[in-house]
C-alpha cells in the first residue's frame, strides 16, 4: 500500500519525544500557527475577490504603507494565538508594542511568539509571493503577564521558527533545531503534508539575491561581490543568475532548494539594513543555518546578535556557505583598519 503522507500534526506529534523540554506545548503552539496560515492562504488566494487588496490607509510602527491583508494577517494570527494558551504574548512588525495575553492559561504559558504576519506585503497587489515569518523564544520570566525581556532574546534562543510561503502553492517550513522540514497544504483535505523532508541547502550556488538598484548605495566590499558575480562568467561552468522576488521568504525559499545567497546590505535609506532583527532575520538564520547554510550581518553571526529593541534592523547576509565564503572574502575591503603609520 502506498505509504500515506504524514500531515504536519501528526509528524509535530512524532517528533515531540526528540525535543528537548517537549511536553506538549511547543507541539500544540505550532499545530495554532499552522491552523492561522490555512487561514491566511485562504484570504491570500482570493486576494483579488475579496476586499483585501490595497492599502488599509495607515502606517505602521516602520512608517510603511500597511496593507489590508498585513492587518488581516495580523489580526488571524494574533486571533489564533491567544486562545492557544501555549503563547503568553506576541511581538509583530505591524505592532509598535507586544500584547501580553491575559487569563491563566496564557499567563503560564512557557513561549512567546515574534511574527512578521504577512512578508513582501508590496507583492500582494501584483500576485506575487507573500509569506509569514515566525518566531518561538521560551520566555524568560516566569508566571504572569509576558515582559519585554522575554521578547528581546538573541536568535540562538529560539526553540522553533519557520515561515509560510503562500506562492504557486502554499507551505510551511520550520525547524526546532533538528533539521528543517517542509509541508505543502494539500487544499483539497485542508492539511499540510510532508513533501520536503530534511531540507539541505546546495553548499554552492549560482544565484545571488540583491536588489540591484540600490547599487549606487552599497559598500565597496558588496559592490565587489556583485562585480565577482557579474565578471566571472567566464570562469565558471555556470554563470551566476540575478534574482530577486522582494519577498525575503520567496528569496530565501528558493535558495534554500537551489542554492544561493541573499543580501539586504546596509544603505543610506536603511543605515541599520531593512529587515527586522526579531521576526525576520532570526527565524530565517535558524532556517538557514539548520539547513546547512550561514547567515551574518558581514561580521557578527545573525543568531548572537544582542537585541535592545523589538523592531531593530540588521543587515544581513545568508545562504550557501561557499558562496557565503567568497562573500565575507570582498567584504574583508569594508573592515580594513587604515595601517597607522608608525
Ligand atoms: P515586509 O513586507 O514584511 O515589510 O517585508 C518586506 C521586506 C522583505 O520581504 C524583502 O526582502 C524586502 O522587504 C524587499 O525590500 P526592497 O523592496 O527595498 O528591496
Ligand atoms: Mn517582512
Ligand atoms: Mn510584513
Amino acid at each position: 500500500m502506498q505509504n500515506r503522507v504524514l500531515t504536519l500534526d501528526e509528524f509535530i506529534f512524532q517528533k515531540q519525544s526528540v525535543v528537548n523540554y517537549a511536553s506538549g506545548e511547543l507541539s500544540g503552539l505550532l499545530r495554532d500557527i499552522g491552523l492561522a496560515s490555512k487561514i491566511i492562504h485562504r484570504d491570500v488566494n482570493k486576494a483579488g475577490l475579496i476586499d483585501v487588496l490595497g492599502d488599509a490607509g495607515k502606517e505602521n510602527v516602520q512608517g510603511e504603507g500597511v496593507k489590508k491583508l498585513d492587518v488581516i494577517a495580523n489580526d488571524t494570527f494574533i486571533s489564533s494565538l491567544r486562545v492557544s494558551g501555549q503563547c503568553a504574548g506576541v511581538a509583530s512588525e505591524e505592532l509598535e508594542n507586544f500584547i501580553a495575553f491575559t487569563g491563566s492559561r496564557s499567563e503560564r504559558a512557557k513561549y512567546v511568539v515574534l511574527l512578521d504576519p504577512l512578508d513582501g506585503s508590496s507583492n500582494i497587489d501584483v500576485n506575487v509571493s507573500v509569506g509569514t515569518i515566525f518566531s518561538i523564544l521560551r520566555r524568560k520570566t516566569s508566571d504572569g503577564p509576558c515582559q519585554l525581556e522575554d521578547f528581546l532574546q538573541k536568535g540562538v534562543e529560539q526553540v522553533a521558527s519557520g515561515y509560510v510561503i503562500y506562492g504557486s502553492s502554499t507551505m510551511l517550513v520550520y525547524t526546532t533545531g533538528h533539521g528543517v522540514n517542509g509541508f505543502t497544504l494539500d487544499p483539497s483535505i485542508g492539511e499540510f503534508c510532508l513533501s520536503h523532508p530534511d531540507i539541505l541547502l546546495p553548499s554552492d550556488g549560482s544565484i545571488y539575491s540583491i536588489n540591484h538598484g540600490h547599487r549606487w548605495n552599497f559598500s565597496n566590499g558588496v559592490k565587489k561581490y556583485i562585480d565577482h558575480c557579474i565578471n566571472s562568467a567566464g570562469d565558471r561552468d555556470k554563470p551566476y543568475s540575478l534574482r530577486y522576488i522582494g519577498s525575503m521568504v520567496a528569496d530565501i525559499h528558493r535558495n534554500l532548494i537551489k542554492g544561493g545567497i541573499f543580501m539586504y546590505p546596509l544603505s543610506k535609506s536603511y543605515p541599520n539594513g531593512k529587515l527586522r532583527l526579531l521576526y525576520e532575520c532570526n527565524p530565517m538564520a535558524f532556517i538557514v543555518e539548520q539547513a546547512g547554510g550561514r547567515a551574518n550581518d558581514g561580521q557578527t553571526r545573525i543568531m548572537e546578535i544582542d537585541p535592545y529593541e523589538l523592531h531593530q534592523r540588521s543587515q544581513i547576509f545568508m545562504g550557501s556557505p561557499k558562496m557565503m565564503d567568497k562573500l565575507e572574502q570582498c567584504l574583508k575591503v569594508d573592515y580594513v583598519t587604515e595601517e597607522v603609520e608608525g
